[in-house]
């Protein structure tokens, strides 16, 4: 029932892609039907797009599914990425990098003209911060940059695959910090981004235009 949430969600959001858009692919179960239904959209119709990933996994699927790719070398900035999230509360504030793609989708929601989430009813939250916050931290000194983030009010957790730190695309490592409800993101932004060995962190503040919300009885509605 949840994914077909997330498949309404997705469903929705590519209605805003138009012929000759660059647009953004984001990473994810979510995601995974926008890429999806963007594919039969250029069957279908013969709508032209051009697009850029935010993982190796969605990369791939996007060739598999004949979406062409264009290098960043050749674009000045993205017209829509369409991602999923973790939480969004009210305020359109989101964590993301449950999937351990963080970074690649931070770059490029923050170089999109429009940002478009989407997420099933059940990530719609009053406050931030029931999920872990993902930190995406360089492997070397990691040990003190995780004594780092544990002095601020959270538990943080090295994300393992098989008895081995999880590594990101870009050859990182993922911290999963456990803070409960996070009273003020923009502050905790702040102190995160000021320790060295914080790549980036999962906080997507102030960088979403419009959030489409699938939910299991059918319906879609915009947040
Ligand atoms: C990937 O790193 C994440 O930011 C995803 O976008 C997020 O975890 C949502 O994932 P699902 O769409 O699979 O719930």
């Amino acid at each position: 029932m949840i994914s077909k949430a997330k498949k309404l969600a997705a469903e929705k959001a590519v209605e805003f892609v138009q012929g000759g858009m660059i647009v953004g692919l984001g990473t994810g179960s979510t995601s995974f039907f926008a890429i999806h239904r963007i594919a039969e959209r250029m069957k279908q119709e013969g709508l032209n797009i051009r697009a850029v990933s935010s993982s190796t996994s969605s990369e791939e699927l996007a060739l598999q599914l004949g979406i062409p790719l264009v290098p960043f070398s050749e674009i000045d900035s993205i017209d829509l990425t369409i991602d999923g999230a973790d939480e969004v509360d009210g305020e359109f504030n989101l964590i993301k990098g449950g999937g351990g793609a963080l970074l690649r989708e931070k770059i490029l929601a923050s170089n999109s003209r429009k940002f478009i989430v989407i997420v099933d009813e059940s990530k719609v939250v009053n406050r931030l911060g029931k999920f872990p916050l993902p930190v995406e931290i360089v492997p070397f000194a990691a040990e003190l940059t995780i004594k780092r983030l544990g002095k601020l009010p959270c538990t943080p957790e090295v994300r393992m695959v098989h008895g081995k730190p999880f590594l990101t695309d870009n050859g990182n490592w993922i911290v999963d910090c456990h803070f409960g409800e996070i009273a003020d993101p923009g502050a905790l932004s702040r102190q995160l981004k000021a320790i060295a060995g914080v790549v980036e962190h999962g906080l997507f503040l102030a960088m979403t235009d419009t959030v489409a919300v699938g939910h299991t009885d059918g319906t879609t509605r915009f947040l």
